[in-house]
């Protein structure tokens, strides 16, 4: 459950690319509040400044102006800070090195904490974070990431996060390369992760139908942004902006559980 520590804030966050005529402005002010243990998921068109602002929460990227603040703090030691905070990006094979087996990359991984769990710690939860996404940790024994089809690498994506169990969690786009039955069993993990950890997790999509079913809030993002913020039904059932109502528009009538759920269309 949510409590009440702020994890991230956004006061009139601007982030601008180049200059002059090549000048993008791709954050346009935006401001919020992310809190401890919520799963928010930020939904929007391609190039609306999603991952930007993904980047701005795994300390890859700094605001031109504005503020953007980790647990009250602006983040200043990248290496501080993905002590917390972890990604799970869209392509798992740009993820891991084709040259090296899983198992050793997915032990590695520790390699970004300063107290390193000793070797059998480490072997320990790579194996319990194998099982908890449904991979017999014999079956990848000297396996490397070509072996493995595109669903299966999407698993180890999720397995790396099992084992590190960072406090926060950005999942940019990670379910947008698989079919809907390992999108639904992905979704199925953060959920776990969520409630056994109380992991605050940023997911992002530009499925509102997707936001819909694991968020405890949404953020509608457009052209540089934050347009709408609620919770699912909040959203869903009273849009406030034509850009939400648009991406509703989008979903087929059938996958539109508030529909079912309140029993009209909205
Ligand atoms: N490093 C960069 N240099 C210049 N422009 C960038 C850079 N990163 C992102 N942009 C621009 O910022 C805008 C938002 O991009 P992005 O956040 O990646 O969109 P999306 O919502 O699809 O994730 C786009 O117009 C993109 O071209
Ligand atoms: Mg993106």
């Amino acid at each position: 459950m949510p409590n009440n520590e702020i994890i991230f804030e956004g006061k009139n966050l601007v982030k601008e690319f180049g200059h002059g005529k090549t000048l993008c402005t791709a954050l346009k002010g935006m401001n919020f509040q992310i809190k401890e243990g919520e799963i928010v998921t930020l939904v929007g068109g391609s190039a609306c400044g999603k991952s930007v602002l993904a980047k701005h929460m795994l300390g890859f990227l700094q605001p031109t102006k504005g503020e953007f603040l980790y647990r009250g703090k602006k983040i200043t030691n990248q290496r501080d800070h993905w002590q917390d905070v972890q990604p799970i990006f869209q392509d798992p094979f740009s993820a891991f090195n084709q040259f090296y087996t899983i198992r050793e990359q997915l032990e590695d991984s520790f390699n970004v904490f300063y107290k390193k769990p000793s070797k059998a710690e480490v072997k320990k939860r790579v194996d319990d974070a194998l099982l908890a996404v449904n991979v017999q940790p014999s079956e990848l024994e000297g396996k490397f990431p070509f072996e493995l089809s595109g669903g299966q690498m999407q698993r180890m994506l999720l397995a790396r996060i099992f084992a590190l169990k960072p406090k926060v969690l950005i999942a940019d786009e990670a379910t947008s390369m698989v079919d809907a039955c390992v999108r639904a069993n992905i979704l199925d993990y953060l959920m776990k992760l969520k409630e056994e950890l109380n992991m605050t997790i940023i997911f992002i999509t530009h499925d509102i139908g997707l936001a819909y079913y694991v968020s405890d809030r949404i953020f509608i993002v457009d052209d540089g942004q934050i347009v709408e913020q609620g919770t699912p039904d909040e959203v869903a059932l009273t849009p406030k902006t034509a850009v939400t109502r648009h991406l509703l528009d989008d979903i087929p009538d059938i996958h539109k559980p508030w529909i079912v759920r309140n029993g009209h269309a909205q």
